[in-house]
């Protein structure tokens, strides 16, 4: 099996976690592509997608699933139980960074408008400590040197993503090095830096449930209790 199959078997997993006849909320990325497919295959059955990105927005659409905004989904009442999104690390605690695509504050906002996360990841993604994978900040421009200044105070080596704009129209900067001992305390502190949009840690609000693709099969990982 190589890793397109294992992505593409977690993201076929995701499928037995959601609601008929609910709106689903759908991530970024590679893994996330396959389950767009996955769910292009019964856009029948569900109420329709509310997208974290321009990129997947487009999957979407191609694959016959219907997009609502956000704004609409929420005044119109409609119900929002699973979330289905990737990571780029997702430590045992199911605390992640995200961001390796860019999309990470459309992410944070639509996985905050839904009861459950399900996070969908090959066995690679899987980590002891958050910290390997440079974590990305989303910034307003005008401020992208000093929150750089301030993640080198935190020890860690930021580094402007060169040629990429956000879908918020921001600049990214990817910090490698940082020890990420307490990734709820670092995502409050990065969080509250002036023109810090969004950090790539979702440490607080973890994944409700995760899928690990492995050789061996999907895993399902969830919350105790
Ligand atoms: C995009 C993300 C993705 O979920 C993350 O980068 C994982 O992507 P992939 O499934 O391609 O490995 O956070 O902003």
């Amino acid at each position: 099996m190589n890793q397109d199959d294992l992505k593409r078997a977690a993201a076929r997993a995701a499928l037995a976690e959601l609601v008929p006849d609910t709106l689903v909320g759908v991530g970024s990325g590679s893994t996330v592509n396959f389950f767009i497919e996955a769910l292009g295959e019964q856009a029948a059955r569900f109420a329709g997608a509310v997208s974290s990105s321009e990129r997947s927005t487009e999957r979407l659409r191609a694959a016959g699933v219907r997009v609502f905004d956000l704004n609409e989904a929420v005044l119109a009442g409609m119900a929002r139980p699973v979330y289905v999104d990737g990571a780029d690390e997702i430590d045992p605690g199911r605390r992640m960074i995200k961001g390796g695509g860019g999309a990470l504050t459309r992410e944070k906002i639509v996985a905050g408008a839904f009861d459950r996360f399900v996070c969908i990841v090959d066995a690679s993604k899987q980590v002891e400590t958050l910290g390997r994978f440079p974590l990305p900040i989303e910034v307003i421009p005008m401020a992208r040197e000093l929150v750089a200044a301030r993640a080198r105070l935190l020890g860690g080596s930021p580094v402007l993503r060169e040629g990429f704009v956000t879908d918020n129209g921001n600049q990214i900067l990817d910090v490698a090095g940082l020890a990420i001992s307490d990734p709820v305390a670092l995502e409050e502190q990065i969080d509250h830096w002036p023109g810090v949009v969004t950090v790539g840690l979702f440490a607080r609000a973890p994944a409700s449930v995760v899928l690990v693709a492995t050789a061996q099969g999907v895993r399902r990982v969830s919350a105790p209790g």
